[in-house]
């Protein structure tokens, strides 16, 4: 037995092989190279990466197999796997559809809208519809993928032909890649080879280059309505052998906001619960909501063009709000302020911009943020434009 040596003994022996196979290939007209390596380090590893990063892939989605059904959670187990198993946005999905038949189908593809509501799941039907192979669907995130480095090793790769149908890759959560790994990806999704799809999925579109956004064909995926909502608990309700009682139903319905995968994770909170712990449990989810909606219309009402004589139903508005308003003021300021720089970041006009612009200013400024300064800063705010109306019509 030949000890700390097999390394070599094996490379001898595939010495003959690996020479004589392309001596026989090249009198038959065919040129091959051969590439022989072992685990990749250091900086080669850089230039090998699809072939391992697969390997390792696939032995996490052969792990992830194993798990049987009941012990996945809810929003995984119940993940449609094809169009007529995905819910709602019924135009989205008619127009992928006939997209897909066509010949001349586009190349990229951009899902927009909020989390948990079938982006990732959109980008995995497709690539299913097209043919890929699961070894040829190259998912990646903020996580794995964010710079240009990993950019390039995608460029490279996607220079093989692939042994399937089509090569697919997912850019999830897109929004974390640079803008340097953007611009790399620009010239790729401009011209891509006919057997290479790209996707991306991001609930941030605005962090997007906008020549990268523009090549790609584009759906914005809404909320699911109620309806549509109650179908997919139904669905999952009927499969578990479980039941809820109307009103419980109608809770939940509410506390999912339209979003399938907070659905299924509050169900599967609840399912075995008993019946009053059901609905605190809704209770508690649905105040959020509740509270969280407050603040927006309270946003919105800080910032809309209002005539002069709105005034006081601006601040009559605020009050209204305020009142119900249960969350901790420093949680609050929080929710306007992010509201705030959205708005910012969409504003068309310059008097829109300005508005913003004020409102983060005077929600930066306080210190030791409490229910008072949030009252008052609101009641400020709404008569500030009152004194600038009057020196606008001055
Ligand atoms: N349209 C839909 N119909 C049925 N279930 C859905 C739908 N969209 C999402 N889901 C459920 O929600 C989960 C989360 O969806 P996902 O695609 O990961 O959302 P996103 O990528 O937008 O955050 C899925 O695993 C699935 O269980
Ligand atoms: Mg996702």
């Amino acid at each position: 037995m030949v000890v700390g040596n097999q390394g070599a003994r094996r490379f001898k022996d595939i010495i003959p092989v690996s020479l004589s196979v392309p001596i026989i290939l090249r009198q038959i007209g065919i040129s091959l190279s051969i590439y022989l390596f072992d685990k990749p380090q250091g900086k080669g590893a850089r230039r090998l990466p699809f072939l391992f990063r697969n390997q390792e892939r696939k032995k996490t989605m052969d792990e992830k197999n194993k798990k049987s059904d009941s012990e996945q959670p809810f929003h995984i187990k119940y993940r449609p796997k094809n169009f007529d198993e995905f819910l709602g946005n019924e135009p989205t999905i008619k127009s992928l559809k006939s997209l897909l038949e066509k010949k001349d189908r586009p190349h990229t593809y951009l899902f927009t809208g909020p989390s948990g509501n079938g982006k990732t799941t959109l980008a995995r039907i497709i690539a299913k519809e097209l043919g890929c192979k699961a070894l040829e669907f190259y998912e990646r995130n903020a996580a794995n993928t964010r710079g240009v480095d990993e950019i390039r090793d995608i460029i490279d790769n996607v220079r093989y032909m692939p042994c399937g149908k089509c090569k697919v890759f997912l850019f999830d959560e897109a929004h974390g890649l640079t803008s340097d790994a953007q611009e790399a990806l620009l010239k790729l999704a401009e011209e891509p080879p006919r057997y290479v799809y790209l996707i991306f999925c991001t609930t941030n579109p605005e962090r997007l280059v906008v020549t990268l956004k523009n090549r790609c064909q584009h759906y914005s995926l809404a909320l699911l309505n109620e309806d549509t909502i109650k179908a997919l608990i139904d669905h999952v309700l009927r499969e578990e052998e479980a039941e809820l009682t109307p009103d419980i139903m109608q809770m939940l319905i509410k506390a999912s906001e339209g979003i399938p995968r907070k659905a299924l994770m509050l169900l599967e909170k609840i399912i075995k619960l008993d019946k009053d712990e059901q609905k605190r449990v809704l209770l508690d989810a649905s105040l959020e909501v509740t509270s969280r909606d407050g603040i927006k219309d309270l946003c919105g009402i800080l910032v809309r063009e209002s005539s002069r004589t709105d005034h006081n139903n601006d601040w009559e508005d605020i009050q209204e709000i305020l009142k119900k308003l249960n969350s901790p003021a420093e949680e609050i300021r929080k929710v306007i302020m992010e509201y705030m720089a959205g708005f910012l970041l969409y504003a068309t006009s310059e008097a829109e911009r300005e508005k913003a612009i004020r409102i983060i200013d005077d929600f930066k400024r306080s210190r030791n943020f409490d229910k008072a300064s949030l009252v008052k800063i609101c009641y400020q705010a709404t008569h500030e434009s009152e004194d600038e109306g009057e020196d606008c019509s001055e």
